[in-house]
């Protein structure tokens, strides 16, 4: 059974906490797209983590872990967050698995991410400065270079050499020293060879276990409105973070996939520039942010936040396929008195949807309002659905009636027991 869990917002949306407990009735955990632009936070019996490139449902006894093709890696970021995940789960190499298809972030996709920023000025993208722009630009330009690559080092000499005769021309241009080869090459062949005996092809794996009935959970990164393709463009990311893409990055027929499960705040956050229509530049925003505690688990940036916004849940809900909902951090909204759900938008005094806005119209749309009453209780220690305040659920249910997606799993606090299922 293929069960994907992927963001349907802008990201942050508790993905990390639901795979880390999901994973805990999965034989695997698979991350498939995206780098270390994620942040992913789980807190359990092993301590609280960041994760940033290894698979959240990495805290298991025995279950295995898979890196597949379509994540971009830094490995720096990777060999660190591997020892410091070494200190708690002893046979985590044994059990880790990296597809040698991984593209390499390589400093000078990280110089060229904050050169192309500060170029495009006021309208800057906001991206994490972690090179993922310009990894996945040389990945489709056939310019990238692979995990694959490392096995030989003259290969990755001249792959180098290379690249850095084009990007150096850039980097000069713009007034900043050009990259050494010999620097780049020793370095990375040092965080190589951390990793190297984990380097391996999970394709095969993963496709026997889906026929051996196990339970295969994929991860999202980032979250539905910072796709590629359907999210705000050009305030996205450089990857596709539809339930969907699994298939291209692990090498999975797309019939396989039997569950897809969205989470989603009972708000909405943003971090980084581009339209949100939900957003409140107000005391409310700032309640929700403080009480939410909304500041980036990557950059540490203070998140920008908004009500509910179905809409767009509706529509990652369509492109997604989501079977389901987790919603989170519904405990955030425990002291106010009113909530508000965006149900839809108007333009110009019309009626319009998001799939057929661009970022620059989102940006000008006018939110249709339902005011909720506020429960007004603590939920963090209720550990029964049935147990929670009638204003309550009566808010999920509203949630669900506007996305049109069954709600089936509600987390009421960042620990993985803080957590009540429908
Ligand atoms: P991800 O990128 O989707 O994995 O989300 P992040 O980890 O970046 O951000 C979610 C934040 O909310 C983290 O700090 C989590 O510990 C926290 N969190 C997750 N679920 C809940 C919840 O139900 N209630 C509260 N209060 N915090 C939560
Ligand atoms: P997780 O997996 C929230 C945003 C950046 C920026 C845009 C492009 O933790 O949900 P990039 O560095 O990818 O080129 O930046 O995407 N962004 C995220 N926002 N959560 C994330 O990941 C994000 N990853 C990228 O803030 O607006
Ligand atoms: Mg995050």
């Amino acid at each position: 059974m293929i069960h994907v869990v992927t963001g349907a917002q802008w990201g942050d949306e508790g993905k990390g906490k639901i795979v880390d407990l999901f994973s805990q009735k999965s034989d695997i955990t698979v991350r498939f797209h995206g780098g270390n632009n994620a942040g992913h936070t789980v807190i359990n019996s092993y301590g609280t983590f960041p994760l940033h490139l290894v698979p959240s449902g990495v805290f298991t006894k025995k279950g295995i872990t898979c890196i597949t093709s379509g994540v971009v890696l830094d490995l720096e970021v990777l060999t660190a967050e591997i020892a410091m995940l070494e200190k708690v789960l002893s046979n985590l190499r044994k059990r880790l698995l990296i597809s040698p298809r991984c593209h390499i972030i390589l400093p000078y996709h990280k110089l060229l991410d904050r050169l192309y920023e500060e170029a495009k000025g006021k309208s800057k993208t906001g991206t994490t400065g972690r090179g993922i722009g310009p990894v996945y630009a040389d990945k489709v330009s056939y310019q990238g270079i692979r995990l694959n690559d490392f096995q030989d080092v003259n290969r990755l000499r001249e792959k180098l050499e290379i690249a850095l005769s084009i990007k150096n021309k850039i980097i000069r241009a713009f007034g900043e020293s050009p990259l050494d080869v010999e620097e780049i090459l020793q370095e990375q062949m040092v965080h190589y060879n951390k990793i190297r005996d984990m380097v391996r092809e999970p394709m095969s794996l993963l496709f026997d276990a889906y026929k051996k009935k196990k339970t295969i959970l994929y991860e999202g990164a980032q979250g539905m409105f910072l796709d590629n393709d359907w999210g705000t463009y050009p305030f996205v990311t450089a990857s596709s973070t539809v339930a969907g893409s699994i298939t291209a990055s692990s090498g999975v027929p797309a019939q396989y996939i039997n569950r897809v499960t969205g989470v989603t705040k009972a708000y909405t956050t943003r971090v980084g520039s581009g339209p949100f229509p939900t957003e409140l530049s107000d005391t409310v925003g700032e309640k929700l942010r403080a009480v939410g505690k909304e500041y980036g688990a990557t950059t540490g940036r203070p998140r920008r936040c908004g009500w509910f916004d179905a809409e767009l849940v509706r529509f990652a809900s369509k492109v997604n396929g989501f079977t389901d909902l987790a919603i989170t951090k519904i405990d955030v909204l425990d002291s106010f008195e009113t909530i508000k759900i965006c149900t839809g938008y108007t333009l110009k005094g019309k009626r319009v949807s998001y799939e057929n806005l661009d970022a620059y119209s989102l940006a000008e749309v006018r939110g249709i309002y339902k005011v909720m009453k506020g429960w007004k209780t603590p939920l963090g220690d209720i550990k029964k659905y049935a147990l929670l305040p009638k204003e309550a659920k009566v808010y999920l249910l509203e949630l669900e009636k506007q996305t049109g997606t069954k709600v089936l799993t509600i987390s009421v606090g960042p620990n993985r027991n803080q957590t009540l299922y429908r």
